[in-house]
């Protein structure tokens, strides 16, 4: 089998690459590991930035979005119990951010692409991925196919969507590549529960506790995140601890209207902060979880690998219309600036929210004017504002 690129993935960058490419009459095969039914059901990130959400609208995947998804104008930020709104609205000229799930998005984009009968294979792992191999059409891609047989396509280019622990960054040396990896002292618990939301917007919320999120999905289930150590298990978090801890770590007033309702899934989120560059070896591109992970306090996960592959798509298109490399040879270059502008914006929310067990008093007082900085000054609150809800895209032909 061959194609122009074969994209190894089907999460929101393997999903969103594929659509755009599509768009632009670039023919791909997506490959991906696990069934549909586990990437429809894999629950993560929840919040879409204001261009994020456009993307998705104009390439006609965000209908049930627009319907189903919750425009979110501020946030509130809590520190001990000091509440304080961040209202994006007013802080960046009208912009919002959109909270629907990022399964939901996975789940319209599959849709999309089966509706148009193009590639897409699930329960297809990838096994090797050669980026060169020296005769045309240039790369190729193994996999074991849903039936166990393995099999070969041949690409111009492959698109390495596989996520953290995929192949794809793996088959590149390791001479070639610069590595940064910060891990931090503290996890994430997430459940998900049939609760209605206490609070119309997300609050975050330093606590000497430690740092707890009341997100939502809908009007009737509420997404908390709770601080725990790196190595908890799940187990030792009961319905009943997770609701009187979180009751804690809410200011006084919001901790009285949680109503507690069945928690339904429950899971721990490492804490990291990871990039990998360049994202490309010869025919090889990387994008999203591939090449980088952030800690998920600033929302961006999701967010940035979409503005990953919306600079790969716009690159592979130049180059098939017009053979021109020059936005493929700057794609890394490219995504790495907001990369790290995003890498910053997300470790300064994770130092702003969260218990550092080892932190003296003086940084502990630090922390603390950092929030007294945010609340007072209109100049701090657009700069965490305008990162919120996500920085312009890059300017690309
Ligand atoms: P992924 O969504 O990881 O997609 C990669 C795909 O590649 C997967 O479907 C995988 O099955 C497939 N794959 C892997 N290996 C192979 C192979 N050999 N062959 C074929 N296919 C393969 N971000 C937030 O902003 N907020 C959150 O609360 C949050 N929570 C998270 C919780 C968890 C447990 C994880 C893992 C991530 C979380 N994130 C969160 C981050 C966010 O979900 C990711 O940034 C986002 O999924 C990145 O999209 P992606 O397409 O790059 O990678
Ligand atoms: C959600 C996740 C986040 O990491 C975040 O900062 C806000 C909301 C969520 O899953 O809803």
């Amino acid at each position: 089998e061959r194609t122009r690129v074969a994209i190894v993935g089907a999460g929101p960058a393997g999903l969103t690459l594929a659509h755009l490419l599509h768009r632009a009459g670039i023919e791909t095969i997506v490959l991906e590991s696990r069934s549909r039914d586990y990437i429809e059901g894999r629950v993560r990130a929840g919040v879409l930035e204001h261009q994020t959400a456009q993307l998705l609208y104009e390439i006609g995947v965000g209908a049930r979005m627009r319907r189903e998804g919750l425009i979110h104008r501020g946030i509130e930020l809590q520190f001990g119990d000091t509440r304080h709104r961040i209202d994006f609205e007013d802080l960046t000229n009208g912009k919002s951010v959109v909270v629907y799930g990022q399964q939901e998005v996975v789940k319209d984009l599959i849709a999309a692409r089966l509706a148009d009968g193009l590639g897409l294979h699930f329960s297809c792992e990838v096994t090797a991925i050669d980026p060169e191999t020296g005769s045309a059409p240039g790369s190729r891609v193994r996999y074991r196919d849903d039936g166990g047989v393995e099999r070969t396509i041949e690409a111009d280019f492959i698109a390495g969507c596989d996520g953290f622990h995929g192949p794809a960054r793996a088959a590149i040396p390791a001479a070639e590549l610069n590595v940064y990896d910060h891990v931090f002292p503290f996890a994430w618990l997430g459940i998900l529960a049939t609760s209605p939301p206490v609070s119309e917007e997300l609050i975050y919320a330093n606590h000497e506790r430690g740092f707890a999120l009341i997100s939502m999905r809908s009007r009737t289930v509420s997404r908390i995140y709770l601080q725990c150590g790196v190595d908890e298990d799940p187990a030792t978090w009961p319905d009943d601890r997770i609701w009187s801890e979180l009751r804690l770590r809410l200011a006084a007033g919001v901790g009285k209207e949680i109503v507690e309702g069945p928690i339904f899934q429950k899971g721990i989120t490492p804490m990291r902060s990871y990039i990998c560059a360049p994202m490309r070896y010869r025919r090889l591109f990387l994008a999203g979880d591939a090449a980088h992970i952030v800690p998920p306090t600033g929302a961006k996960g999701m967010n940035l690998a979409i503005a990953d592959v919306r600079v790969l798509a716009r690159a592979f298109a130049r180059y098939f219309a017009a053979g021109s490399i020059d936005l493929l040879d700057a794609y890394s270059e490219t995504c790495l600036d907001r990369i790290w502008k995003t890498q910053r914006f997300s470790a300064f929310m994770t130092r702003l929210l969260h218990r550092y067990d080892t932190y003296d008093p003086f940084e502990r007082r630090l922390q603390r004017a950092e929030f007294d900085y945010l609340i007072g000054s209109r100049a701090a609150a657009e700069s965490l504002a305008e990162n919120y809800v996500g920085l312009p895209f890059a300017e690309t032909a």
